[in-house]
């Protein structure tokens, strides 16, 4: 039997450190804390490139025809008629498995995301483009995907849903179908509140990856303990806690069952450990 060491990748700075956060601040740095401001007040904050620019929060689970209905101008975020974007869920690579390597071991990567960070929504007239090559936190679009599992989703609408709590669950279109399909069953059986979905951003190593709110794990062969651990530790840390489906549903495949109660009161119940 193997055994592999999990990582710490990187963190960035313990959390009471908020003056280290290199992230955008919205809608305004901890100082400002106090003067709350509502979902449509506009505010003012400073760009990483130091200039001040309008921000306005867009409200979330709204559909709106002129920002996000979840149906029209999807394909600024995914083009499912754009044949450059199909390899995200179709394996170009010589249409062989990418075979896992027991010598990688999984990694797990953690963001230590301020309290008083406010992730921005955009509508679907302005692209999102995240800074890391998984996203775990960030802008993302006002409508949030139904949980379940689908053809595909693109990442600046699963943030969403990793804001709220859940897990997404990605593998790479060439990564060994019978691990992907054992994967599927181990996020189904852990939470209601998952999204499952191809996706080109996990590495050609390690073509597996779970999402979790400031919070990444990758992996090259699947083990159930490393998932199910990576769930129970990262899952429901979002900083908007709550169960409400999304609206978004486009390429769905089957939507996510209660595993133990709508809230996900106990995660992984399958393979608990009795103390
Ligand atoms: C933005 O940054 C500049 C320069 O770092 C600073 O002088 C200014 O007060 C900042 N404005 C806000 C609203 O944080
Ligand atoms: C800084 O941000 C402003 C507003 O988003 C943009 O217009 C400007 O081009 C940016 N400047 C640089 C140097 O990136
Ligand atoms: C995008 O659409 C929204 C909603 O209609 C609008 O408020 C915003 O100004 C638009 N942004 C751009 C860059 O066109």
């Amino acid at each position: 039997m193997l055994h592999f060491l999990l990582y710490l990748l990187m963190a960035i700075g313990p959390r009471a450190c908020e003056k280290e956060w290199s992230g955008v601040w919205f809608p305004q740095s901890p100082e400002n804390k106090n003067k709350s401001l509502t979902d449509s007040e506009t505010s003012r904050s400073n760009d990483t490139n130091q200039t001040l620019v309008n921000h306005k929060r867009i409200p979330m689970g709204v559909e709106n025809e002129k920002c996000d209905d979840a149906h029209k101008n999807l394909g600024i975020d995914f083009d499912p008629y754009d044949i450059r974007h199909s390899t995200v869920y179709m394996c170009l690579d010589n249409r062989r498995d990418y075979r896992g390597d027991y010598n990688m071991e999984p990694l797990i990567t953690v963001y230590d995301i301020p309290d008083a960070y406010v992730a921005l929504h955009k509508c679907m007239n302005t692209s999102i483009q995240y800074a890391e090559r998984i996203p775990t936190f960030g802008t993302h679009r006002p409508l949030w995907p139904r949980y379940g599992e689908y053809k595909y989703v693109p990442p600046q609408r699963w943030v969403h849903n990793s804001e709220h709590g859940a897990v997404i669950a990605l593998y790479h279109p060439c990564a060994n179908k019978h691990q992907i399909e054992e994967l599927k069953l181990i996020v189904k059986s852990c939470l209601y509140r998952h999204i499952i979905t191809p996706s080109d951003l996990p590495s050609k190593d390690r073509p597996f990856a779970i999402v979790a709110w400031g919070a990444l794990l990758e992996f090259s062969v699947l083990q159930r303990d490393v998932v199910e651990n990576f769930i129970r530790t990262y899952a429901l840390k979002g900083p908007e806690q709550i169960s409400r489906d999304g609206q978004y549903d486009h390429l769905l495949l089957a939507p996510a069952q209660v595993v133990s109660t709508i809230d996900d009161d106990v995660l992984c119940p399958k393979h608990r450990k009795r103390d």
